[in-house]
């Protein structure tokens, strides 16, 4: 039967009350197979829809853009990155593209430290252990690992989640140390100390974690040379983007000692991981959990759709995102 609601093409299954929302606003071609479409199959599905809401499993990219139907009007994404999105591309066909910011904070921050402890501790090393039934019995020297109190943690891009990781991290007795684009006179008021250039902050930190958007000037910012700024023994963190870090570098200052252990949430090229991570023990690794707990989603779908409210009802979306 027609009908007068945006009509919208979501390329993922969403949470059940996202997607009861979406069903009372739009009319909406969802995923329940949740399968990732291919360029192709989005473009088709696209045909003869007023928006997109996408994912970041999804590759937006300049190629696809120019494919998409001069019906769409709108893409929103359900994240707060938007990497995966060509935003330049989509403004030069006049397709605003929105984001959600502030709702994934909190869970985001939660798994940096889940990391940071896990690494610092030995996690993954530990859980083989029980896995494996190799453990024998407590020892005084066994599966020794390391403090993080007295710490400095380096946050590579204080924004929202690097600050709220650095407010948990104080809790744990560790000192904050950044670097930002921008000076943060907060962060500085509780004791964290500033660095100007990313160089300086690597050579602070006990602990690095990265907390900045991918965009052309971080790509691989984490690499063989800023690697070796670190201190021997030092642990790095990342649940911003996987392309900020130069895999090959990372798992040799690894295996090669430099680095005492890693923590990852998030990769190049996911869910293709770099296989040799999976055979590195001290590597605490999970697959991109940060914003993944149901109360979150949720927001983050909400957050998407009121991006969408605002612009089928004609105003500029809160989220709208600068290319
Ligand atoms: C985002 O929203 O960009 C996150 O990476 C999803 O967890």
């Amino acid at each position: 039967m027609p009908t007068s609601l945006p009509r919208l093409l979501v390329t993922r299954k969403l949470p059940a009350d996202v997607e009861a929302r979406l069903a009372r606003s739009y009319d909406a071609d969802t995923n329940p197979t949740d399968a990732v479409l291919t360029a192709d199959e989005l473009v088709a599905r696209a045909e003869g829809k007023d928006a997109l809401l996408v994912t970041p499993a999804d590759r937006v990219n300049a190629a696809l853009i120019v494919r998409l139907p001069a019906s769409i009007r709108v893409i929103a994404s359900f994240s707060v990155g938007y990497d995966h999105i060509d935003v330049k591309a989509a403004d030069a066909r006049g397709i605003p593209v929105t984001n959600t910011p502030d709702v994934l904070t909190d869970a985001t921050a939660d798994i940096a430290l889940l990391l940071i402890l896990g690494a610092a501790r030995g996690a993954a090393a530990g859980m083989a252990a029980i896995r494996d039934n190799t453990w024998k019995n407590w020892a005084p020297t066994g599966m020794l690992s390391t403090d993080i109190k007295g710490k400095r943690l380096g946050i590579l891009g204080m924004g929202r989640i690097g600050q709220a990781v650095a407010h948990r991290a104080r809790a744990f007795g560790m000192t904050i140390h950044y670097h930002n684009r921008k000076r943060l006179d907060a962060a500085e008021e509780q004791g964290a100390h500033f660095h100007a250039t990313a160089d300086e902050l690597f050579a602070a930190s006990d602990v690095l974690s990265v907390h900045c958007a991918s965009t052309p000037e971080t790509r691989l910012l984490v690499n063989a040379r800023t690697l070796a700024l670190l201190p021997r023994g030092a642990i790095v963190i990342n649940t911003a983007r996987g392309d900020i870090v130069d895999d090959e570098a990372l798992i040799s200052a690894l295996q090669g000692g430099h680095l005492r252990a890693i923590g990852l949430d998030v990769y190049a090229n996911e869910p293709n991981i770099d296989p040799r991570y999976r055979t590195l023990e001290n590597a605490f690794l999970l697959p991109h959990l940060g914003s993944a707990t149901l109360e979150t989603r949720n927001a983050m779908g909400f957050r998407a759709l009121d991006n969408l409210d605002d612009f089928f009802a004609g105003r500029e979306p809160r989220d709208r995102v600068k290319g």
